[in-house]
């Protein structure tokens, strides 16, 4: 998904080489998220103007165009004062090329530059009307019309401020869009906004900040006026219109995360939907054109406990990897603090309160998309038990398509690794509308879901920068079911069934441990596999979770087909694939439909398939049945797809190395989808 990273050095001397740095390794923090171009602009060396390099496909690419370009981008040139914006782009309207990468201009001479994650949805109309104006488009981005239209106000009110300009804009644009903006008319300032896509800005001074937030600057109640198609809103005047940071000399970073910012400052704002943020004379003021309902009136000053370290790659040679690595430590992350292993308790802090309300509940909605829904489906049949409340698991695009029926008297959960998911986020929206409670379980925290749930979980399992999800399943999965331990705390009925929870989950980090050893076996197994063309997962029960999210990380890796099955449908259809050649792997853990797996294993067998095993250590009877076999320790049957993923992870990881497949950003992905 797209990028925006900006940087204002004000009243602080850099080399222009240095700022262009700065912005080249804001962009490659932003890489994992996705994207196939990129793009800078900074203030000319020789005039006003503002040059503008893009370059399709790697960051590493552009890098080399500005060394190329040193001489006439005078790199070893200072500025006191300066603005640059930067962009890693993910295409949606257009091809991916440089004219239809960001920063996307306004007119040949660059008069206003703008970066843009999201996506305009009456971007058509806006082009029509500016194109009648004489504007000539030369990409087939939607983001053009953002640049070309500031440019347009400009012309019309020339005496308009920078941020009024971009408060005019974003008054005509729908969709979903954070956005950065420059402009050779105001050097040295920055203008940004959002709705519906993340953004935020680092403050970086260099004493400590005298303040912990920013008072939001409110326009006067009005409604927008003026002749043509777009009236235009009227001036807000200059009362308090910046209000002046403490320190004088100051760094601002704008970023779609805080991945970007970090290495730099702690300090940072997280923007709310429709605020505009503008950095003028060294000041950051934040205005909002009309008074929101229950609006804090200003921005908190958050500081990231983020460590830079947290965010690299350690000792492995992928994110994913080291990320998979990690689960031993992420999942006592999870529990930390909650989970009290001597007296049997759980404490879910964000969600304490509201356990009464959510005990009275009608049912119980889990929502979500891709891995955060299998995380979903592997705790449904627990919440099930422990709450005895109804659970729907949905995919949150096919929740919205179905425009599904719910109540004041539900309560709906938001999985989201990343909290900005515009699916889910679109689906939490629809439901707190019809007054349900609304539980964020997230691992971002600022993130938009966090931000819009009434509660939550955050299930903590550090930074995730490899786009295949792997430590975030496993965290969630703990999650839910710290939270279904938490439901049934009181239940007498339940009380052993619970101690044998608590128990399997306090022995977690020792046996994933375990199962990380079987790295080797999983990469022989890959060597075997790699130059296949599918593999079917079998499983069913509490593992049938397991089958589903190992076949999106084959094939989202591996770009190999693959498909969970549950076993119980072997008849119905999928037993037709099999045959001596179909690659197939089985799950089957000696619990409660042990003896239905054992069946579907036969079934598979006697059509002389040869399945490769995931079953419990030790089980020499079942591992008879077939020639390979992977050993994971046993748990109690609902965590038990904890320890059956991993193998999963591992194998999808070593098709996908093996294949030569970009294991960090596979092909057509993106870390965080902002867009539908
Ligand atoms: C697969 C994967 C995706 C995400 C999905 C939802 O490995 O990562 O399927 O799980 O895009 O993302 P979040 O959890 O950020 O809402």
């Amino acid at each position: 998904m797209c990028g925006i990273f900006a940087y204002l050095n004000y009243l602080i001397p850099k080399k222009r080489e240095e700022i262009l740095e700065l912005l080249v390794n804001g962009l490659k923090r932003l890489e994992y998220r996705g994207y196939d171009s990129a793009g800078v602009a900074v203030d000319s060396a020789a005039s006003k103007d503002i040059s503008i390099i893009k370059k399709t496909g790697k960051v590493a690419l552009l890098e080399e165009e500005i060394k190329s370009r040193s001489n006439e981008l005078d790199v070893s040139g200072t500025v006191e004062t300066h603005c640059g914006i930067a962009h890693t782009r993910w295409a949606t309207h257009g091809i991916p090329n440089e004219v239809n990468s960001h920063p996307q201009r306004s007119d040949p001479r660059n008069g206003f530059v703008v970066v843009h994650n999201g996506i305009i949805t009456n971007y058509k109309a806006v082009q029509t009307f500016l194109e009648k104006k004489g504007h000539v488009f030369e990409s087939e981005t939607d983001t053009e019309i953002i640049a070309k239209l500031i440019y347009h106000f400009h012309e019309q009110h020339p005496n308009y401020s920078f941020r009024e300009l971009v408060e005019n804009v974003v008054q005509q644009l729908e969709g979903a869009f954070a956005l950065c903006f420059k402009s050779k008319y105001f050097p040295g300032e920055c203008v940004a906004t959002r709705r519906g896509s993340p953004l935020l800005v680092g403050i970086k001074t260099a004493t400590r900040l005298a303040t912990d937030h920013i008072p939001i600057l409110y326009g006067k109640e009005h409604r927008p006026h003026g002749r043509g198609e777009f009236p235009t809103l009227p001036r807000t005047g200059s009362t308090s219109e910046f209000e002046p940071l403490e320190d004088k000399q100051v760094e601002y970073f704008f970023a779609s995360d805080a991945s970007a910012v970090i290495e730099h400052t702690n300090r940072v704002i997280y923007f709310e939907d429709d605020d505009v943020a503008a950095v003028k004379n060294g000041s950051l003021s934040i205005h909002r054109v009309r008074r929101g309902g229950d609006d804090p009136h200003k921005r908190e000053i958050t500081t990231l406990k983020m460590e830079l370290q947290q965010i690299m790659k350690g000792n492995y040679d992928f994110f994913m990897q080291k990320e998979i690595f990690e689960q031993p430590e992420s999942v006592i992350n999870t529990m930390r603090g909650r989970m009290n292993f001597e007296n049997g308790t759980v404490t879910l802090g964000g969600i304490k309160e509201y356990i009464p309300e959510i005990k009275r509940c009608r049912r119980l909605m889990l929502i979500g998309c891709g891995t955060s829904y299998h995380s979903a489906v592997a705790t449904r049949q627990l919440l099930e038990e422990l709450t005895e409340l109804p659970v729907m698991v949905e995919l949150a695009s096919d929740f919205l398509d179905r425009t599904t029926p719910v109540f004041r008297d539900d309560v709906c959960f938001f999985i989201s690794q990343s909290g900005e998911t515009a699916d889910t986020l679109m689906a939490l929206r629809y439901c707190k509308l019809r007054g349900a409670l609304i539980i964020g379980i997230t691992n971002t925290v600022g993130s938009s879901i966090c931000r819009e749930s009434h509660c939550g979980v955050h299930i903590n399992a550090g930074p995730e920068i490899g786009v295949a999800s792997t430590k975030a399943y496993t965290s969630q999965f703990i999650s839910l079911v710290m939270f279904a331990l938490v439901m049934s705390e009181d239940r007498l009925s339940l009380r052993q069934r619970r101690q044998e929870i608590i128990t399997g989950l306090k022995n977690l980090q020792h046996q994933i441990g375990e199962v990380l050893k079987l790295d080797n076996k999983v990469k022989l197994l890959a060597e075997d596999l790699y130059k296949k063309k599918s593999l079917l997962i079998m499983g069913r029960g509490f593992n049938f979770a397991t089958c589903l999210e190992g076949a999106l990380k084959v094939k989202e890796l591996t770009y190999m087909h693959s498909e969970g099955i549950m076993a119980g449908e072997l008849k119905h259809g999928p037993l037709a694939l099999v045959d001596e050649t179909m690659p197939v792997l089985m799950i089957v853990m000696r619990d409660p439909v042990y003896n239905k797996c054992m069946n579907a294993l036969q079934q598979v067998t006697a059509r002389s398939g040869k399945p490769i095993l995931i079953c419990e250590e030790g089980d020499q009877e079942t591992m008879s049945y077939c020639q390979k076999s992977l050993e994971v320790p046993k748990t109690v049957d609902c965590l038990q797809g904890i320890l059956t993923v991993i193998p999963m992870q591992l194998l999808s990881f070593h098709i996908a190395v093996l294949k030569g497949c970009n294991v960090d950003c596979p092909r057509n992905l993106a870390k965080s989808v902002t867009v539908e």
